[in-house]
């Protein structure tokens, strides 16, 4: 995710990008860049790291002349995090400048189309790819060029675009990712979201996919994909700056949590390619799988519970011997590990200490590391033999969401990938490939079938302790619900392997102890049941989280929270999250400091 903005007005424009990116940086902060155009000359600034640095290179705006501009701040995906892979790009005759919010899925096959064209790249970027299509099309008219460039184009894309030979206008177009005009008095804008315009204008004009717009100081006009003239009502904004911020949710961690369905998709889609699912870009060799006599995953926090959860499908698809450790703990355990481990890293931030620490100790004694890791150029991803981004976007909340549920997404598929390559799967490959590619949508039904969580929240938010029980992935699920509970509401909250409560913790039951139990794994649901039945003898109140219709366990249990008809060997990532509302929810009764709870960071640098 990163975050684009455009200006063309009277007033200098530079100061105008900056501000509006500063209100973007919650979107991507690794670099920034604007680019502003003045006496038919278009001017590119770029720095590393955060809007700030900008601002000082530019003196907040003031040294870069110009009316005209279009400015962006990135989080890397394709590329690391540097100054010639921040955007703008220039096209090679140094005429257009483009910015660009999404992932172009076909840029490799353009790239060396436009290579073999005699166009030279400077960046590592999928978004210069645009910029030398829209130099190669244009013969004087910039929306012709962009129609055919869009033609090309396949995968996501906001983008913005100047012209030195059309001084006065910015170009936004839309397509799978948001963008949005600012309708001002002689000046307009666009931006990636109204937060960035809230501050200049609140009359806003939202394109749609497809769509694309030529902005002028007096003047707005948009076209469809064919360059037929659409005319839109404009809409008014209500928000205020902060609530514009978080999508109109009330905390980072609620829109994280509904965004999940279009990140867990940004990781899969990507990666399936004629039936069969390829990480080009880990290039573990299928001679190199061979050689893998045993996994060990390591993590800490969240990161190891998704490491908990993918051990059970890359056991069962690959047949390779899976360990899942804490990462602080690996670091001391003198671990048993040779050239023929495969050591599998998972990292939101790629800068948890404890896990770079256990890394750099596993690959000194042979093991090859292959990073799970979302943010782009982090230390985790630079130490990796292989990496594999999980392409959540950037998380803001503490508590992770679409951090953990996209890390077990890349699970479920280097099992399936690892499996297909041992050829231990067979035709089953295309049965799990459909599985896997229906994850978003039910995400998405797991919200829609659990609207009663505000109301659930409210009767057990007093609780002094909450457990959580399930064998299984539903134990691995029930690790990750405990812990989001733990973090945001403060409630104590433990998870148990439902068969083991009879070795112990069943001493700890009495009358109205809540207990969560987690059943979507019909093999071993009878026996789950069995474990509800006694605890809920001993006085437990039981909340249930099944398949619907799932007659046994409705009819034991007290509450229930459901789960669509999902495919057990992949259900964690639809599972978990009735669990991540449950807990926000409580939190949110609590007066809990959602986003920031107390004593946590988001990530952890010290051992
Ligand atoms: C912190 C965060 C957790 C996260 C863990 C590992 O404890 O609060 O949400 O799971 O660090 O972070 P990482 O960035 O390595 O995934």
């Amino acid at each position: 995710m990163c975050g684009i903005v455009g200006f063309t007005g009277a007033q200098s424009a530079a100061p105008i990008l900056l501000e509006g990116l500063k209100k973007l940086e919650y979107r991507g902060y690794d670099s920034a860049g604007i680019a502003v155009m003045a006496d038919r000359k278009i001017a590119v600034h770029k720095v590393t790291g955060r809007i700030s640095n900008l601002c000082e290179k530019t003196g907040d705006g003031s040294k870069v002349p110009g009316t005209t501009g279009i400015g962006h701040t990135r989080w890397a995906t394709h590329g690391a995090p540097t100054e010639e892979n921040a955007h703008p790009h220039l096209s090679n005759d140094g005429k257009f400048a483009v910015v660009h919010n999404g992932i172009i899925e076909n840029y490799m096959s353009l790239r060396e189309e436009l290579i073999r064209d005699g166009y030279h790249f400077e960046s590592e970027t999928d978004t210069e790819v645009i910029v030398h299509l829209i130099e190669m099309f244009y013969r004087g008219d910039v929306r012709e060029a962009l129609i055919k460039t869009t033609n090309r184009l396949r995968g996501s894309y906001a983008l913005g675009v100047i012209c030195s030979e059309e001084p006065g206008k910015i170009y936004a177009v839309r397509e799978a990712s948001p963008l949005i005009l600012g309708i001002g008095l002689g000046e307009n804008y666009f931006a990636s979201d109204v937060t960035a315009l809230v501050n200049h204008t609140r009359n806003v004009i939202y394109l749609e996919d497809g769509e694309f717009a030529e902005l002028s100081e007096d003047a707005i006009r948009i076209f469809d994909c064919t360059g037929q003239v659409i005319s839109r009502k404009a809409t008014r904004i209500l928000w205020d700056v902060q609530a514009a911020e978080k999508g109109g949710y009330e905390h980072f961690m609620l829109k994280e949590i509904m965004e999940q369905p279009g990140a867990v998709k940004a990781t899969i889609a990507p990666r399936i390619k004629n039936g069969a699912i390829e990480f080009e870009e880990m290039g573990l060799s299928v001679a190199e799988i061979k050689n893998i006599r045993n996994i060990i995953i390591t993590a800490c926090g969240s990161a190891y519970y998704a490491g908990c959860a993918g051990k059970y499908a890359i056991e069962r698809l690959s047949r390779i011997p899976v360990d899942v450790e804490l990462a602080s703990e690996l670091r001391y355990s003198d671990p048993l590990i040779d050239e023929h481990t495969l050591l599998i890293v998972i990292s939101q931030s790629g800068e948890t200490a404890d896990t770079i620490a256990a890394m750099k100790e596993c690959k000194d004694r042979g093991a090859k590391a292959l990073a799970i890791v979302n943010v782009v150029g982090s230390s985790v991803a630079k130490l990796a033999d292989y990496t594999v981004y999980t392409w959540a976007g950037p998380e803001i909340a503490v508590a992770t969401t679409k951090g953990y549920t996209t890390q077990v997404t890349v699970l479920y598929m280097l099992a399936v990938f690892l499996g297909d390559k041992l050829g231990l799967i067979g035709n089953r490959k295309t049965q799990m490939i459909h599985s896997l590619q229906s994850l978003p949508r039910q995400i998405q039904q797991a919200f829609d079938l659990n609207s009663s969580i505000p109301a659930l929240a409210k009767k057990y938010h007093a609780s002094k302790s909450l457990f959580f029980i399930g064998r299984n992935t539903d134990y691995a699920v029930a690790l990750e619900g405990a812990l989001k509970m733990k973090e945001i509401s403060y409630l104590h909250a433990e998870a148990y392997a439902a068969g083991e409560l009879k070795h112990g913790t069943i001493a700890l039951i009495e009358e109205h102890q809540p207990v969560i139990a987690l059943c979507c794994n019909p093999s071993i649901m009878e026996k789950t049941l069995s474990n509800i039945v006694e605890v809920k003898s001993r006085g437990a109140e039981v909340l249930a989280l099944t398949f619907r219709n799932n007659h046994k366990i409705l009819s034991v249990a007290d509450d229930l929270l459901f789960v669509p008809d999902i495919d057990p060997l992949f259900s964690a990532v639809v599972e978990i999250v009735p669990l991540q509302l449950l807990a926000y929810y409580v939190a949110k009764e609590n007066g809990c400091d959602i986003d920031k709870p107390k004593n946590l960071a988001k990530s952890v640098t010290v051992e």
